[in-house]
């Protein structure tokens, strides 16, 4: 999994101001097993049963937040994405969360402007909770910058 991090951040690397995030560090293998174990994780494969694309969630208060998805580089534009948030968006309804939540790039085609076709909406300010401020302060402290970044919540009737 963190090889499949590493090869889909290569993608930021058509970004000159975010081309610095394709060398940044990838989420470790422990945390990645804490997650799997909670149960909300995806692996898409190849015909080879080889992993090609994950999405990471956990149970953050009211929500299922999604805390990674990335697609291999090689495997980008297919669909394999999609898929797996629509997963990801299913498995939060069947436990019975009241919503999905995510932080991401704002103006990325393959961030904000991805998830809003999925039904996610960008929280104005005033209806950020305390959770999703601290991660998205948390992200700014480690270089992201914060007037591109947003969080985002899909809500379920
Ligand atoms: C985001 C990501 C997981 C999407 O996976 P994917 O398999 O490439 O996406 P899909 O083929 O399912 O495409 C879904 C949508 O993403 C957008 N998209 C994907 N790649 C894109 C690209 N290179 N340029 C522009 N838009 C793109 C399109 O809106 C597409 O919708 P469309 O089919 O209606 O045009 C993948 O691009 C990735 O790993 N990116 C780098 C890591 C990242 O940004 N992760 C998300 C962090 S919040």
């Amino acid at each position: 999994m963190p090889g499949i991090e590493q090869s889909a951040g290569l993608a930021f690397r058509a970004i000159p101001e975010l081309a610095w995030l394709a060398d940044g560090e990838n989420v470790g293998s422990e945390r990645h097993r804490a997650l799997i174990a909670q149960g909300a994780c995806f692996v898409a494969v190849d015909d080879r049963d080889r992993p090609i694309g994950f999405l990471s969630a956990a149970a953050e208060g009211d929500a299922l937040h999604i805390w990674e998805l990335d697609v291999h580089l090689d495997w980008q534009g297919r669909g394999i994405g999609r898929a797996l948030l629509e997963k990801g968006i299913e498995r939060g309804r069947s436990l019975g969360f009241a919503a999905v939540t995510l932080t991401t790039f704002r103006d990325v085609e393959w961030n904000a402007p991805f998830y809003r076709k999925a039904g996610f909406r960008i929280l104005n300010a005033d209806k950020i909770d305390h959770r999703l401020a601290t991660l998205l302060g948390e992200e700014a402290s480690h270089g992201m910058p914060s007037e591109r970044r947003c969080a985002m919540r899909l809500e379920f009737d």
